[in-house]
């Protein structure tokens, strides 16, 4: 059973393809995130959890989502993150999530894919070749990763450093207090007021007032809103203006 958050798309794509390759059942649970609907999911098969990676960890919200969600029948559970390179310390986290679960930790597997943060100035999205490039490599790799699950095995990839643990687990809550505010958002004169923006926000964040979207205060930057707008109305201060808003679907019809 593969159960996934995707934002922008490539954590959806990974998901659907490990689901094809593995044929098993997928479930994206945006609905369920939005709505707080915790109730079963039951699988005769392992759980295959797919998250991106928001600073280097699962996104915090997911997680705790996750941690409440009732995942009865097979006890294993694997991870699949996607990333933009680096997955931090998630894969420590995902462990012990399984074991807060009753839960047995698999492994995980991890697919560098195409950078969706705009509003990074660090990280800034990639030119098209190299969006290409990631995704290509993606697809060489995924039969691998669902044969593995497929056939019940340990997936093992390095071991995180103490070093990466006691420095990132702090760094992310105060980063994310701070950096993930949704006041910049605004929408120019293209908005059409269709609302969708509303609709896509894992955490209800939108609300359409006199069909413009105005957003509250808790933001996780998925940048659900941001890339899935139909009009590519949705600018954040002056930072995305001249940058292309990413999805997956917008680089790849698989
Ligand atoms: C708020 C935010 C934080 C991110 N932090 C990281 C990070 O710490 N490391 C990394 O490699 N990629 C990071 N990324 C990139 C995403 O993990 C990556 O593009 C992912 O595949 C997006 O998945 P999605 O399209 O399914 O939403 C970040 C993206 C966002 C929006």
């Amino acid at each position: 059973m593969i159960l996934y958050f995707s934002a922008t798309g490539n954590t959806e794509f990974v998901a659907k393809k490990l689901a094809e390759y593995m044929n098993d059942e997928v479930i994206n649970l945006l609905e369920r995130i939005r709505n707080k609907d915790y109730s079963e999911i039951h699988s005769d098969r392992p759980f295959v959890i797919c998250s991106p990676i928001y600073v280097c960890e699962m996104p915090r919200f997911f997680a705790d989502f996750i941690d409440k969600l009732e995942l009865t029948g097979n006890r294993n559970v694997y991870y699949v993150f996607t990333s933009g390179g680096y997955a931090g310390i998630a894969a420590a986290l995902g462990r012990k999530q399984a074991k807060r679960k009753g839960m047995v930790y698999r492994g995980r597997a991890e697919f560098r894919m195409p950078r969706n943060y705009p509003i990074s100035r660090r990280y800034p999205l990639l030119p098209e070749n190299e969006v290409l490039e990631r995704i290509e490599d993606t697809k060489k790799k995924l039969p691998e990763v669902a044969k593995q699950i497929y056939n019940g095995e340990r997936i093992k990839l390095r071991r995180l450093t103490y070093f990466e643990k006691i420095v990132t687990y702090p760094f992310n809550p105060v980063w994310v207090k701070y950096k993930h505010t949704a006041k910049p958002f605004h929408t120019t004169e293209k908005c059409m007021g269709c609302g969708k923006c509303a609709r896509v926000c894992p955490l209800n964040n939108i609300k359409l007032v006199d069909k413009k979207p105005q957003w509250g205060n808790t933001c996780a930057h998925c940048m659900a809103c941001m890339s899935g707008c139909p009009t590519e109305s949705i600018e954040y201060g002056n930072i995305t203006q001249d940058k292309y808003k990413y999805h997956f679907k917008k680089f790849c019809k698989d």
